[in-house]
């Protein structure tokens, strides 16, 4: 008898220690972002870092990390992905080529000041918006369509020459980085008023309820310039389709949050 007491304490003191073995691995084992969808194993270290840094939850932080936000804009660029297609990004984080033109570009003959390009299909969406917002007496006109590199990069340049780079990031892309290289992008005024007043015309409010139902989104929205890169711009829409300006619309999001949701997950 004995003899058992000191075997028992010895099995039950193994036990123990076998028990808080397990318990201290599992602790270090769990991990509070891999069961989210949208997370990505490489960015692990990226997802802590950031949540020490935000008071964002793991939802957005996985989402916002895998957008690039946890970097500043221009760091951790690639070039963009799904070229000549409706659902292309391009922003401060995924760049065109210098070379890069759109496959399907038209000349535009009407609802556009004169000598413009856009891509057809985004075109004829477009045309048939204007003829709609027409028979409300609303005018709806392009001034700003395809930019080639050459012509972004001078754009670029012209504004440095009145605003320090810092603030010229805000209003406008750097060359290969601004979305009008897609062929899918316009800046529209209402003809009569400065295209920069755009949110104060009834043709601004009708876009507001209309422009997603021809596949069009407002690109740069307010209080979205975090995501974006980008001040509010009343002016500036891109063309993606019904589906996912539909989306879009419906939940009010941006084209960075539904292209990394379901396009590039
Ligand atoms: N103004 C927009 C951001 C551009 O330059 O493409
Ligand atoms: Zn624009």
């Amino acid at each position: 008898m004995k003899k058992i007491i000191p075997i028992i304490i010895g099995i039950i003191l193994i036990i123990t220690i076998i028990v808080k073995k397990n318990t201290k691995n599992d602790i270090k084992e769990i991990n509070e972002f891999e069961n989210i969808p949208l997370y990505k194993k490489e960015l692990q270290k990226e997802y802590e870092l950031f949540k020490k840094n935000t008071n964002f939850e793991n939802k957005k932080i996985v989402l916002y990390v895998n957008i690039g936000l946890n970097k500043p804009f221009y760091e951790g660029t690639h070039p963009s992905k799904y070229l000549n297609t409706n659902y292309i990004l391009v922003n401060k984080y995924n760049y065109l080529t210098k070379n890069y033109i759109q496959k399907n570009l038209v000349i535009l003959d009407e609802y556009s000041i004169p000598g413009l390009r856009l891509n057809k299909e985004a075109y004829e969406s477009f045309k048939k918006m204007s003829r709609d917002a027409q028979k409300n007496g609303l005018n709806l006109r392009i001034i700003s369509a395809y930019r080639s590199f050459e012509y972004q990069e001078n754009l670029y340049n012209k504004y440095l020459k009145y605003d320090n780079k810092e603030i010229v990031d805000t209003y406008s892309a750097r060359a290969g980085y601004s979305e009008h290289q897609t062929g899918l992008t316009i800046d529209i005024d209402n003809k009569r008023q400065d295209y920069n007043k755009f949110h104060l015309t009834e043709e601004f409010t009708w876009m507001q309820s209309n422009a997603y139902k021809y596949g069009f989104i407002l690109r740069y929205p307010k209080d979205k310039e975090f995501i974006t890169g980008y001040k509010y711009e009343s002016w500036h829409y891109r063309y993606v389709g019904y589906l996912i300006a539909n989306y879009i619309h419906e939940h009010d999001i941006t084209f960075e949050e539904y292209y990394y949701t379901f396009i590039d997950k």
